[in-house]
C-alpha cells in the first residue's frame, strides 16, 4: 500500500545540518511553511552526536584572530582545493551561529571570565574551537531540537527509510520512502528537498561512524542523476581508539596531549616541527603511518591492528574529568585504559567525506551541466560546496553543518513562500517514477537470495577492501584491486534478497538497500582517486608523492550513466584571495 503525503518542504536527515536548517525554514517562514524531518534513525540518535571536540569560529578578534586567519587555515589545510568564495562564506557567518546557540541555551564550555572557551585544533594557527566539554555535537544537536519543538507545521519522521529523491525535467518533485516501522511504501511530495543525510564512513571497518552513516544521500543522489564532487577525499582522523575504531578527539591533542612511538619519542617533530601534534589531519595519519610501516608502532595482539600512543597522563586527571570526560569514559569502556594512568593505542581511522552531492556556494544541489535542480539543496556532510576541499581541518565539520544548514534552510524558506505567492501548482511526480522505485523497492521481498555471498559478507568484503587498498596510503595496483573488488560485489549484489520477507521491522531489508547504496559510493571514491595521479590533502598516491597544480588543481565531478556505470569530469576550483604555495608546518 502506498501513502502520499504532501508538504512544502522535506529535510532528509536530522542531525547538526538538517535540524539547523529545519530551525532556519520554521524562523523564517513560521506556520507559513508545512515541513516533514525525515530520519533513518530516532531523531537523536544522529550521528552528530558523536561530534566530540568542538565547532570552529572568531570570536575574539581583540585576541589576534580574524575572518582572513580561519579562512587561510581552512584554504591552506584544504591543500588549496577548497572553493575559497564558499570559504569565506563560512568564515564570517560562524561567529554568529555560535553566539544564536549560546542565546538558545547552548552549554558551551567557558573561561575563568565567563565568555566562551576555545580550545586549538590541528592546523588553525589560533585557538578557534568553541566546545562544550568533549560532547559538543551532542549539546548542539540538543539545543537545536529543543528550539525547533516551539515552532508549529512540521511533523517528524523517525525511522523513515528515504529510498530514492524524485527529480524530474531538472526539478524536485519528492521523495519516495519505507516506514520502517510499518513497512509502508511513502510517497512524500514537497515544493523543496534539503538533503542532510551525513557521510558514507561505514564504507570503511575501521571508522570513527556509526552503523548508520552508509552514504545513502550520497547513492540517492547518483542514481537520480546529480552528480559528486571530489569523492576520492577521505579523511583519515589520527586518534581512532584501537580496536574499535571509537573517536578519541582532536581536543586531547588540543588540550597538550603527545603522540608517541615505541621509541618513547613524540615522533611528530620529524613531519612538523611547528604545529607538532596539531598539524593537520592529513599530516598527521600520514606520520603516524610511517612510524607504523618503519616499525615504530605497537600491535595489537587480537585485532592485529597497529597502532602509536596518545599520551595524556601529563594533564593530570582534573584537566582529563573537565575538558575531556567522554574520551576517558570510552577509553575505559572499550579499551580497558584509564588515560590518567595509560597512555590510549591510536590509529589513523576513517572519519568524513571532503566529497559529497555537488552543489554551488548557497547549497543548491548542481546537475552535471551545473544548473541548480530547481528545488533542491543539501547541507552537512552530504554536501561539497566545497569548503574543505582535499583535506578539512579538525572543527569546521561542525562548523559548516551549522552554516549549509542555515543557508540552505533559508533559502529553501524564501523559494516556497514566493512559490506560494505566485500560486505555483504543487509538484506532482510522475506515477511511473513511483511505481518504478516502488518495485526496484519491493520485488526484492519476493525474490530468494541465490547469490554466492550473503549481504553481510558482501559488506564485510567492501569494508576490509577499502580499509586495506583506499587507505592513508594509495597506489594505482591498490586502487585497481580495490576498484575490481568493488565492482565485482556490485554485480554479486544484484541477485541478494533480503532473507527476512516480512515487512514490520525488516532491517535485513534495509541493510540491503543500504549495501547497494554503500558499494555506489565506494565506486566513486575509488574510481575517483584512481584517476587523480597526484597527492594532494588526504589523498595520497605512494607512485604519485607529489601536488600536481597544473594538471590537478580541479574538482572531480562524478556521476552515473544509464548502464549503473560512473562517468567523471572536472571543474576548475574557485580561487579568490590565495594562490596555492607549499603547505608546511
Ligand atoms: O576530533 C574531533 O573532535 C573531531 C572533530 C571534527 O571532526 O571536526
Amino acid at each position: 500500500m502506498t501513502d502520499t503525503l504532501y508538504y512544502d518542504i522535506v529535510v532528509i536527515g536530522s542531525g547538526i545540518a538538517g535540524l539547523r536548517a529545519a530551525l532556519e525554514v520554521k524562523r523564517v517562514a513560521g506556520d507559513k511553511v508545512s515541513l516533514a524531518l525525515i530520519s533513518k534513525i530516532q531523531l537523536m540518535r544522529s550521528h552528530s552526536v558523536s561530534a566530540e571536540g568542538g565547532t570552529a569560529a572568531v570570536l575574539y578578534p581583540e585576541e589576534g584572530d580574524s575572518f582572513a586567519l580561519h579562512a587561510w587555515d581552512t584554504i591552506k589545510g584544504a591543500d588549496f582545493l577548497a572553493d575559497q568564495d564558499a570559504v569565506w562564506m563560512m568564515v564570517k557567518l560562524l561567529p554568529e551561529e555560535i553566539r544564536q546557540l549560546e542565546r538558545w541555551g547552548m552549554p558551551w564550555s567557558r573561561r575563568p571570565d565567563g565568555r566562551i572557551a576555545q580550545r586549538p585544533f590541528g592546523g588553525h594557527s589560533f585557538p578557534r574551537a568553541c566546545f562544550a566539554a568533549d560532547k559538543t555535537g551532542f549539546y548542539e544537536m540538543q539545543t537545536l531540537y529543543s528550539r525547533l519543538v516551539g515552532y508549529e507545521n512540521w511533523d517528524r519522521y523517525d525511522e523513515v527509510y528515504v529510498t530514492s529523491f524524485i527529480v524530474e525535467n531538472g526539478e524536485f518533485k519528492g521523495v519516495t520512502a519505507i516506514d520502517m516501522k510499518t513497512g509502508e511504501f511513502l510517497v512524500f511530495r514537497a515544493r523543496a528537498g534539503i538533503i542532510a543525510t551525513g557521510g558514507a564512513g561505514r564504507i570503511y571497518k575501521f571508522t570513527t561512524y556509526a552503523h548508520t552513516v552508509t552514504g545513502d544521500g550520497q547513492a540517492m543522489a547518483l542514481r537520480a542523476g546529480i552528480p559528486l564532487k571530489d569523492m576520492e577525499f577521505i579523511q583519515f582522523h589520527p586518534t581512532g581508539l584501537v580496536p574499535s575504531g571509537i573517536l578519541i578527539t582532536e581536543g586531547a591533542r588540543g588540550e597538550g596531549g603527545y603522540l608517541i612511538n615505541n621509541k618513547g619519542e613524540r615522533f611528530m617533530k620529524r613531519y612538523a616541527p611547528q604545529k607538532m601534534e596539531l598539524a593537520p589531519r592529513d599530516v598527521v595519519s600520514r606520520a603516524e603511518m610511517t612510524e607504523i610501516l618503519e616499525g615504530r608502532g605497537f600491535k595489537d595482539p587480537v585485532s592485529g591492528l597497529e597502532y602509536v600512543l596518545l599520551d595524556l597522563r601529563h594533564l593530570g586527571e582534573e584537566k582529563i574529568n573537565e575538558r575531556l570526560p567522554a574520551v576517558r569514559e570510552i577509553a575505559i569502556k572499550h579499551a580497558g585504559i584509564d588515560p590518567v594512568e595509560e597512555p590510549i593505542p591510536v590509529r589513523p581511522v576513517a572519519h568524513y567525506s571532503m566529497g559529497g552531492i555537488h552543489t554551488d556556494i548557497y547549497y543548491r544541489v548542481l546537475s552535471v551541466e551545473n544548473k541548480w535542480i530547481k528545488g533542491l539543496w543539501a547541507a552537512g556532510e552530504v554536501s561539497c560546496a566545497s569548503v574543505h576541499g582535499a583535506n578539512r581541518l579538525g572543527s569546521n565539520s561542525t562548523a559548516e553543518c551549522l552554516t549549509s544548514g542555515r543557508i540552505a534552510g533559508r533559502q529553501a524558506a524564501q523559494y516556497v513562500m514566493k512559490m506560494k505567492e505566485l500560486r505555483a501548482p504543487e509538484p506532482k511526480p510522475s506515477e511511473e517514477s513511483i511505481q518504478k522505485e516502488e518495485k526496484r523497492i519491493f520485488d526484492m521481498l519476493l525474490k530468494h537470495e541465490s547469490g554466492s555471498a550473503t549481504v553481510y559478507e558482501i559488506r564485510a568484503q567492501l569494508r576490509e577492501t577499502m580499509d586495506k587498498y583506499v587507505y592513508v596510503f594509495r597506489d594505482e595496483s591498490g586502487l585497481k584491486k580495490a576498484l575490481q573488488t568493488i565492482l565485482k560485489l556490485r554485480e554479486a549484489m544484484k541477485n541478494v534478497y533480503p532473507s527476512d520477507k516480512s515487512r514490520i521491522y525488516n532491517t535485513d531489508f534495509i541493510t540491503v538497500l543500504e549495501t547497494q547504496n554503500m558499494l555506489d559510493v565506494a565506486y566513486s571514491v575509488a574510481y575517483g582517486a584512481l584517476l587523480r595521479t597526484e597527492s594532494r590533502g588526504a589523498h595520497f598516491r605512494t607512485d604519485y608523492p607529489k601536488r600536481d597544480d597544473e594538471n590537478w588543481l580541479k574538482h572531480t565531478i562524478t556521476y552515473m550513466n544509464a548502464d549503473g556505470k560512473l562517468e567523471v569530469t572536472y571543474i576548475p576550483v574557485t580561487i579568490t584571495t590565495w594562490k596555492p604555495i607549499e603547505r608546511k608546518y
